[in-house]
C-alpha cells in the first residue's frame, strides 16, 4: 500500500512531536520504508535526543532533527521556512505532539484542581500547536496528494464521555478535533488531493500515559511500535473523500 493515497515513493515526511513515544517510533517505521525518502523528526530538543541520533546514525541524511518548541508560532513559521528551503511539497505530516501531566498541564480529577494555568499550558500544547503547525506549514502542502493528521484522543469525544475527569486534555482534544474539522473544510478549496485527519492512537505505552496505566485491562496498553503502524495504515487507506473525520487506531470512526 502506498504510504498515502495516490502516491508512488519518494515521500516527504514530517513528524512534530518526534523525541519519544508513538512519533519516535513512527519515525523509526517510516525510515524502514523503501517509500520514504526523507523524514524531519520536530521536537523540544531532536538534536539533543539520544534516540534520534541513533537514526540519524542508521539513515544518514534521510532524517533530520529540527528543534522547535510547537507553542511559538515564530519558531514554527521558522521551522516552515526550513522545511521548505529543502522541499517544495510535503507528502505526510503526522502531529505527534501532546501533553497530559507534563509541562504545566494537570490531569484534573475535579473542578477544584482546575486551574487556568493548567488549561491554558494544556490548550497550548495540544490544540494551538498542531493547528499553527498546518497553517505554517500549508504552503508545502497544496500541490497534489498531502495528509495532515494530528494524534487527538477518544477521550476528546463528547459524546463518548461518560466518565468525566481529565478536563483540560478532553476539552484540548475536542477543541483540536473542530480545528482540524475547520481546516480540512478549506483545504477542500485549496488543495482537493489534502486530507486532514484526528486520529485516536490507543492507549499506549509511554511517557503520556505512564501514570495511568493502572486501570488500563490487560492486552489494551499498546506498544508504541504497533501503534505506530496502524497510523501508517490509517494514512494510507484514508482520503480526500474522508477528509475532516475523526477515527481509532482500528479504522472505526469516533463520534464527535
Ligand atoms: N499514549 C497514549 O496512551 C495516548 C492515548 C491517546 C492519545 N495520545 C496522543 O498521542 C500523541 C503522542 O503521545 P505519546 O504518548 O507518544 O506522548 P509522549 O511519549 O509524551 O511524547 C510526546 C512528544 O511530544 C513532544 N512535544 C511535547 N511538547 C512539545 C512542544 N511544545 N513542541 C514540540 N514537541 C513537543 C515531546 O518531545 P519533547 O518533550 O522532546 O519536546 C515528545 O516527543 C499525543 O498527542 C497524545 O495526546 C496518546
Amino acid at each position: 500500500m502506498s504510504l498515502i493515497p495516490d502516491l508512488n515513493g519518494n515521500a516527504k515526511v514530517l513528524v512534530c512531536g518526534a523525541s519519544r513515544g508513538i512519533g519516535l517510533a513512527l519515525c523509526a517505521t517510516l525510515l524502514a520504508r523503501d517509500d520514504v525518502d526523507r523524514v524531519w523528526a520536530v521536537a523540544r530538543h531532536a538534536r539533543g535526543t539520544e534516540a534520534l541520533a541513533a537514526l540519524v546514525a542508521a539513515h544518514g541524511e534521510r532524517i533530520v532533527l529540527v528543534d522547535c518548541d510547537a507553542r511559538d508560532e515564530v519558531a514554527i513559521a521558522a521551522l516552515a521556512i526550513e522545511v521548505g528551503r529543502a522541499c517544495a511539497h510535503l507528502h505526510l505530516v503526522v502531529c505527534t505532539l501532546g501533553i497530559l501531566h507534563l509541562d504545566g498541564a494537570k490531569a484534573e480529577k475535579s473542578l477544584a484542581q482546575l486551574d487556568l494555568a493548567g488549561l491554558q499550558a494544556t490548550f497550548a500544547t495540544n490544540a494551538f500547536a498542531p493547528i499553527l503547525l498546518l497553517k505554517h506549514l500549508l504552503p508545502l502542502l497544496r500541490k497534489g496528494p498531502a495528509t495532515f493528521a494530528a494524534l487527538s484522543a477518544r477521550v476528546g469525544s463528547i459524546g463518548d464521555n461518560r466518565l468525566g475527569g481529565w478536563y483540560s486534555y478532553r476539552a484540548s482534544k475536542a477543541a483540536l478535533n473542530q480545528l482540524l474539522h475547520t481546516a480540512s473544510i478549506e483545504l477542500k478549496r485549496l488543495n482537493p488531493a489534502a486530507t486532514v485527519l484526528a486520529l485516536h492512537p490507543g492507549t499506549t505505552d509511554t511517557e503520556l500515559s505512564r501514570p495511568f496505566q493502572g486501570n488500563v485491562p490487560e492486552g489494551k496498553l499498546f506498544e508504541p511500535a504497533f501503534v505506530a503502524q496502524c497510523v501508517i495504515g490509517l494514512v494510507g487507506r484514508f482520503g480526500p473523500g474522508d477528509s475532516g473525520g475523526f477515527w481509532g487506531w482500528d479504522g472505526q470512526k469516533i463520534e464527535w
